[in-house]
């Protein structure tokens, strides 16, 4: 097992730009940090008993090689490659060595914005991709994941008869 104590374990990646939300263009990105959105992603982790790392780089390479160390070693992955979507083959071929399931994620709905912006190099070696709801993608696809890797899981909090 990946995670620590057999827990499952989720690598969180963001791309370029991305440690600048925040200050950066905040009616498209909003007013959350990236340190905001990654502790609310250990928060929730917690409560699905899930191992959240969480990583951000400016470098195409250095994502690379994130993602090539992550296999075998993550039960699934959470990815804004941000800029490096619309253009990074090699972030494609690296997601392409992963056994496991990865959610593409974007702050912005990529198909409402520029025309440059609505391909998407991963979209077909993604399980799903989450676009247009904020930060609040990230807890979605979070959530999305942990129900795929165990679709009896529940909340340690809050527990209840009902699935997810
Ligand atoms: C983004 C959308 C990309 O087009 C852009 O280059 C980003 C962020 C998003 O989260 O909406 O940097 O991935």
């Amino acid at each position: 097992m990946p995670g620590n104590a057999g827990r499952k374990k989720v690598l969180v990646i963001h791309g370029p730009n991305l440690n600048m939300l925040g200050a950066r263009e905040p009616h498209i990105y909003g007013h959350l940090s990236l340190d905001e959105i990654n502790a609310q992603l250990q928060d929730l982790g917690e409560k699905f008993e899930i191992d959240v790392e969480t990583f951000q780089s400016n470098h195409e390479g250095i994502l690379v090689e994130k993602i090539q160390q992550a296999v075998g070693t993550c039960d699934g992955m959470l990815i804004n490659p941000a800029a490096y979507t619309h253009t990074s083959i090699a972030i494609r071929d690296a997601l392409a060595l992963l056994s496991y399931p990865v959610i593409e994620i974007h702050l912005s709905n990529i198909n409402r914005r520029e025309p440059f912006r609505h391909n998407s190099m991963i979209a077909d070696v993604v399980a799903a991709r989450i676009s247009g709801f904020g930060s609040y993608g990230y807890i979605l696809a979070l959530e999305g994941l942990a129900k795929i890797l165990s679709p009896d899981m529940r909340m340690v909090e809050g527990q209840s008869d009902e699935s997810l």
